[in-house]
């Protein structure tokens, strides 16, 4: 059995600093050079500061991170699994002197750490995704990115406005743990809101190990989505569901890392910090990407270091004839149903209702709320192409059907008409066709948001920044990239403008198509050839590929 209440490698790291000490140290700090700190990092400040990454008592040197990249270990032995660095600019990096003290600073500007600076180096990127990915993440070749390394000392826990009695420390946990008789508690990790399945997993693992369930959900510091304010409801309501007298809940600052087995691990030191002697993994065939340092079938061994049990949840599936939840098998598999988290979320797209033995009722009406049917969000048309493609045109036909139907407001932002306006000042370089497609986005983002409708009808010629573009605007609502692909040689055959003329007689430089690059969309919604179709045919395509998707009732 492990020894529970002691965190990992027995050490116990109160990196804030005394009462006594505090307003001296707040003075010093006034005297220091400053460093911004990002989410993320603020983020590892917090698990640093509140001993949820017991042993560690500060940001790696250079020889911890070696270590822990090629051995898996710190540089004393200890097994460690993933970099805690902290990376600043290269000017940063150059203005720093080793055994120079920093003040770490957090989003609003309040000094709430000191780091002594012990070690600074510049690491090479691609060899660091090698080790944590086990492959060259975003092709970083050549890219260096600098590291400072040293203890450091928390004048304040980072401040958190959200949910503030859920957070707990992991002292603060171990305590109550303590005071409440628990010695057994399985941590399960509230990545995603539980539904009726995920808790049929918990009360069976709880009851095989006859263990007390910790539910810890992960938050992200200054996250925009407000996903994780819904998931934290959700939770509340299905703690409801769960034994009262076995089950408690808190929030701790999460840290996705994406590093498969790595990630892990270093999850479980988190959780044994936090006093918990087991924790539900997934699947580990689900853990991808292998890692030469962290072999998989290790996996005891590392349980055994770090003094928890790692249990692996069965999966289930509702059988309606006996309205329960079976664990899968090979035999029992084609009779029991399952629903997709896609599925799911396509059932409240299409305004179709949920089964009642997936999920309880406060958590869909929670999740309703959260994700409404298409049909009541607002979205975006972003027509692209060629200059003389017809989008301007299929636009204006599009404009008027959508404005005779009058279900939300619609604003058309055509690319000629925005460059007169919103980009008066913006030539046709790589750069400033960027940054006239970021504003039209940025506008339409804003629409859509407040549930009306964007029609753009740029160029837009650049394949990631229409990518960019769209990722922002689905978190609020529909984005239907419309490719007009008329074929150049009839664009510079229609020449309503004369520009393909001048274009080829060298009068016009970096003109689209002629010398400047087009990437076409490769995963279109819609692709329209004018050349095929009239205007009112382009834009009726396009309502009834609005009305497939479900964004018109
Ligand atoms: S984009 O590349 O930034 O998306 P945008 O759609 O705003 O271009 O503007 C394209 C319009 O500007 C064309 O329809 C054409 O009338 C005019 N134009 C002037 N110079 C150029 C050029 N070098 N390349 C493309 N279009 C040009």
């Amino acid at each position: 059995m492990f020894e529970l209440n002691t965190p990992y490698g027995n050490h116990l790291c109160d990196l804030l600093v005394q009462p006594s000490e505090l307003e001296q140290l707040k003075q010093e700090a006034l005297t220091y050079p400053v460093l911004d700190l990002s989410a993320k990092q603020i983020e590892d400040i917090e698990l640093l500061l509140s001993g949820a990454f017991s042993p560690l008592t500060g940001f790696m040197g250079q020889k911890d991170y070696e270590s822990v990249l090629t051995k898996g270990c710190l540089s004393s032995g200890e097994m460690w699994p993933v970099p805690i660095v902290l990376s600043v600019s290269e000017k940063i990096s150059e203005s720093v002197a080793t055994s120079q003290q920093l003040a770490l600073r957090d989003l609003e500007g309040e000094i709430i750490a000191l780091l002594m600076v012990e070690d600074q180096w510049t690491a090479d990127l691609k060899n660091e995704s090698m080790h944590l990915f086990g492959k060259d993440t975003a092709n970083k070749s050549g890219q260096r990115v600098h590291y400072l390394g040293g203890p450091v000392k928390g004048l304040t826990l980072p401040h958190h406005h959200d949910f503030r009695t859920l957070r707990r420390s992991p002292i603060e946990v171990r305590q109550l743990f303590k005071k409440i008789g628990w010695s057994r508690v399985i941590a399960y990790s509230a990545e995603k809101p539980m539904h009726k399945a995920e808790v049929v997993q918990c009360n069976q693992l709880s009851q095989e190990q006859e263990a007390n369930l910790f539910v810890h959900a992960g938050l992200k510091l200054n996250d925009n989505s407000a996903e994780q304010f819904m998931r934290v409801r959700c939770l509340n309501h299905v703690l409801e569901y769960l034994p009262q007298a076995t089950t408690q809940f808190s929030i701790y600052p999460y840290t996705e890392r994406k590093m498969g087995i790595r990630s892990v691990l270093l999850d479980a030191i988190i959780q044994k910090n936090y006093g918990c002697s087991h924790m539900i993994i997934d699947n580990v065939s689900a853990i991808s990407a292998r890692d030469k340092v962290f072999p998989v079938e290790n996996l005891s061994k590392y349980e055994d270091i770090i003094g928890i049990k790692l249990l692996q949840s069965k999966p289930v599936a509702y059988n309606s004839k006996a309205d329960s939840f079976d664990v899968v098998t090979e035999s029992n598999k084609n009779n029991l149903e399952t629903l997709s988290e896609q599925e799911m979320l396509e059932r409240f797209r299409r305004d179709t209702s949920i089964p009642n033995w997936y999920s309880f009722p406060e958590v869909i009406q929670e999740l309703k709320r959260f994700y409404p049917p298409a049909h009541k969000l607002g979205f975006t048309i972003f027509f692209t192409g060629l200059s003389g493609a017809g989008k301007s045109t299929v636009a204006n036909a599009l404009l008027i059907k959508l404005k005779e139907m009058g279900t939300r407001s619609v604003t058309l932002l055509d690319g000629d008409v925005v460059r007169k306006n919103l980009s008066s000042e913006l030539g046709f370089s790589k750069e400033h066709r960027n940054i006239n497609i970021e504003r039209i986005g940025y506008v339409a983002s804003e629409i859509t948001k407040h549930g009306g409708i964007a029609i753009c009808a740029p160029i837009a010629p650049y394949r990631e920044t229409r990518r960019k573009i769209r990722n922002v605007i689905q978190t609020y609502g529909g984005f239907i990239e419309v490719f007009v692909s008329t074929p150049l040689t009839v664009c510079e055959n229609r020449d309503r403008k004369g520009l393909y003329a001048k274009a080829r007689a060298g009068l016009i430089k970096e003109f689209t198509g002629i010398s400047d690059p087009y990437e076409e969309p490769e995963n279109a919604e819609l692709s329209i050839n004018t050349d095929e179709c009239s205007p009112d045919e382009a834009a009726q395509m396009v309502l009834l590929k609005l009305e497939s998707l479900g964004y018109l009732k």
